[in-house]
């Protein structure tokens, strides 16, 4: 059995999660999710900023187009489903992950917006303008109070309800996601 990882292993959240953590997929969720929480930072930074600092729109956009769309298949094609497999009836978990999926179903609306906004101004192009501000400001505050949800709700009831098996079957769906199965076979066959 996979132990908790201390917090001193653990990412700063500036780069992708590390994939050590798949030992325990509910770990590397919950590293996701810090490392969302400071993309969130990011975006602020961005806004209240004269002039904002364009490596940092490369970071927001490279989690924006690369990790998030991972993490929300990973909660939507197989946390969500464990779970609802799992929860007690009175757990009422199927009200708050229906809540979390209109989430994410704005989310992918938003999203390439904000990809805009930020590709503009890692190109030099422009500086956000008001209106731009406007939306990052409200796409962190959507994503922030999304992620209080999850961690207060998802993940606690994840913890309690899967099994063995569901962390298993959960953590070897996360690894095809990112190609990891087949590099593990090519290593095996070495
Ligand atoms: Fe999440
Ligand atoms: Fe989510």
């Amino acid at each position: 059995m996979v132990n908790h990882i201390p917090n001193q292993k653990r990412g700063d959240c500036l780069t992708p999660t590390t994939l050590d953590l798949l030992g325990n997929p509910l770990d590397f969720i919950h590293e996701d999710h810090l490392r969302e929480r400071e993309i969130c930072a990011m975006i602020d930074r961005i806004v209240d900023a004269e002039d904002p600092d364009r490596d940092q729109a490369r970071v927001i956009l490279s989690f924006l187009r690369e990790e998030l769309p991972l993490h929300l298949e990973d909660e939507e094609q197989d946390l969500f489903p464990l779970l609802r497999r799992r929860c007690e009836t009175e757990d009422e978990i199927d009200k708050a992950i229906q809540r979390l999926e209109t989430d994410h179903r704005h989310a992918d609306e938003d999203t390439p917006g904000v990809i805009a906004i930020l590709a503009a101004l890692e190109a030099g192009e422009r500086q956000p303008s008001d209106d731009d501000q406007s939306v990052l400001v409200r796409y962190a505050g959507h994503a922030r109070r999304h992620l209080i949800l999850e961690n207060a709700i998802i993940l606690p009831f994840a913890k309690l309800r899967l099994t063995e098996g569901d962390l298993g079957t959960l953590r070897l769906r996360m690894m095809q996601r990112r190609g990891l199965d087949r590099l593990m076979e090519t290593s095996d066959a070495e």
